[in-house]
């Protein structure tokens, strides 16, 4: 295990944000946001380009100064006290810079340097980080000679040399390959299990499925945020649901229904207050009113159908 310095009593709050803003010019990339990372979880930052994340990650990391407003990393002011913030924090932005002519394990070894580590200590992480991101056998590979993906897993494992508490991953998975994506986030999640928070921005709506919470952002601003659960539920108003039946029905006044979504001919979509309680109802008064129903069953709804909801209500 690495010795490093930990924060021995941490608070809650991994990464504690308010009204943080960011100008440019006349611009604004990040608009008064509020955030509340608790250690430990899995966050995820969404947003099509342009939203604002990296901006609002930068602020984080302490690479630029917010406008206005302030982000507190385990308590401590990032803007104040950037070194003491930087111990904790292990960043893999989104455009990483690697040495390409110095190969995998050189790259590895540099990183570690330049956050304090020698000797033994340094030679062990080193070994460890290559064997745990399956780089071992291409240690001595020029880092400009790599694919993609493995740019990216020698990437993570660089950003993770100093063992630190917080991850900040800006689209760490961005021209990864679907298998590799999979592994990836099997690592993140280890990485959760050994106590890390984790904050990651990704624009495949699959890989968001994962996180614990989610902020959706556009323009700027926090347009949504919650468990992938609880932000599609409010996108919708309610649980989804899907009746097929047979005979005379208005299937607007059904118990429990809220709106009709989508009908083709006798095949409805129903947001319901609650899928479980509701289905039963609904097929029960159906039946009183003498229709017969044949399918009667809650809709998995994407987390890009509730986003493209979010998106348009924003705009
Ligand atoms: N240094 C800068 N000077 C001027 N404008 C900037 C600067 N950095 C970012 N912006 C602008 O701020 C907005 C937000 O950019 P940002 O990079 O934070 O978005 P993003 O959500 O990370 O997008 P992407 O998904 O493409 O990475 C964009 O319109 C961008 O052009
Ligand atoms: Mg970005």
């Amino acid at each position: 295990m690495l010795k490093t310095q930990r924060l021995e009593e941490q608070p809650e709050l991994a990464v504690e944000a308010k009204n943080l803003t960011k100008r440019f010019g006349k611009f604004v990339a990040v608009d008064h946001i509020s955030l509340e990372i608790r250690r430990g979880e899995n966050f995820g930052l969404l947003g099509p380009n342009g939203a604002g994340k990296t901006t609002t990650i930068r602020m984080i990391t302490g690479v630029i100064k917010p406008s206005e407003g302030y982000v507190k990393v385990f308590g401590i002011d990032v803007a104040k006290e950037r070194k003491k913030v930087l111990k904790y924090i292990g960043y893999m932005p989104q455009k990483f810079s690697l040495y390409e002519d110095l190969t995998v394990e050189e790259n590895i070894r540099l990183y570690g340097r330049l956050q304090g580590l020698t000797g033994s200590l340094l030679k062990d992480r080193v070994k460890e980080l290559l064997e745990r991101f399956y780089l071992w056998e291409f240690r001595r590979r020029l880092a400009g000679k790599l694919s993609g993906g493995m740019k990216q897993r020698l990437a993570l494992a660089t950003a993770l040399v100093h063992d630190p508490t917080l991850l900040i991953l800006d689209e760490p998975t961005a021209g990864v390959d679907p298998p590799l994506r999979r592994k990836f986030w099997e690592h993140f999640r280890e990485l959760n299990r050994e106590g890390k928070t984790i904050l990651v921005t990704t624009h495949y709506m699959d890989e968001a499925e994962n996180c614990d919470r989610l902020a959706l952002m556009n323009r700027g601003r926090i347009i949504a945020e919650g468990t992938p659960r609880e932000i599609k539920r409010r996108a919708l108003g309610g649980d989804l649901v899907e009746i097929v039946f047979e005979g005379n029905l208005d299937p607007a006044a059904l118990p429990g229904v809220k709106s009709v979504m989508e009908d083709s001919s006798e095949r409805y979509l129903l947001v319901v207050e609650d899928a479980g309680r509701d289905l039963p109802r609904i097929v029960k008064k159906a039946e009183e009113l003498g229709a017969k129903i044949l399918v009667a069953s809650p809709v998995h709804v994407s987390l890009e159908e509730a986003f493209i909801r979010f998106m348009g209500e924003s705009e």
